[in-house]
């Protein structure tokens, strides 16, 4: 995710609920971007792009119940077929409408629909010097998991964050993953059979792990 504008919260949030969002919504979005970013910014074609991808969640927080009023917030959640890996491509709240829970809020929905989809790990990208966000994604229980030099349109890195999707007890889990039984490694080397092993059990519980 891009470089911020920084600005002092002046207006209360949107009281309206948070909804997927739908093709009208794609100027209010690109007004969003543009408050919210200095850079790096999704362009007009590209929310249309992504607001009719199958495979995208643009959620929205709509500030009144038209479809095509202002959103002073939204995220983007990527899914991939045949990964339980998703990804919160954007988040971005309007100047006037931060400090006031808006962000927490898009992200608790962003889990609840990657959850939804089967996923089990959210991971997104955050520029290295966006604290604010960092301190948020922490908060949620999201780990750093790597970094990206160079990774924005300024030069900057990018720190990668990533959060599990189920507890140890597999609550939250997609069913497949529910039945992964554990094939502990017993030797430097065994990883990627131990692996196979875990996940051929999980798709055929009948799998002898030997
Ligand atoms: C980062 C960003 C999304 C945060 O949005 P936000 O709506 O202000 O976030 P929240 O209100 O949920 O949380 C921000 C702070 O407000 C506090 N807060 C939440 N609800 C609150 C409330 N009701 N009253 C007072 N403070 C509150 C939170 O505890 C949090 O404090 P912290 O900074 O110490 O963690 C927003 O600043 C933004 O859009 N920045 C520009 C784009 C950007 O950087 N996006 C992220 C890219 S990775």
């Amino acid at each position: 995710m891009r470089g911020a504008l920084r600005g002092l919260p002046s207006a209360p949030p949107t009281s309206g609920p948070i909804g997927l969002g739908t093709l009208g919504d794609a100027p209010a979005l690109d007004a969003l971007e543009r408050a919210a970013f200095t850079g790096d910014r999704i362009s007009l074609s590209s929310w249309r792009r992504l607001l009719r991808s199958p495979s995208a969640r643009v959620l929205v927080a709509r500030d009144g119940a038209s479809e095509c009023a202002a959103v002073p917030g939204a995220c983007v959640v990527l899914l991939r077929r045949g990964t339980f890996v998703a990804r919160l491509y954007s988040l971005a709240v309007a100047p006037q409408a931060r400090n006031s829970g808006l962000a927490s809020a898009l992200v608790t929905e962003a889990l609840a629909h990657a959850r939804r989809a089967g996923c089990a790990l959210l991971r997104l990208e955050s520029r290295a010097d966006n604290v604010g966000a960092h301190r948020l994604f922490r908060r949620f229980g999201f780990v750093p998991s790597g970094r990206k030099s160079a990774y924005y349109e300024d030069g900057a890195d990018a720190i990668c964050f990533q959060k599990g999707l189920f507890d140890d007890k597999g609550q939250g889990a997609h069913p497949v993953l529910r039945s992964a039984r554990h094939y502990g490694q017993t030797l430097d080397f065994t990883c990627g059979p131990c692996a196979l092993l875990i996940a051929m059990s999980a798709l055929d519980p009948a799998t002898v792990m030997d």
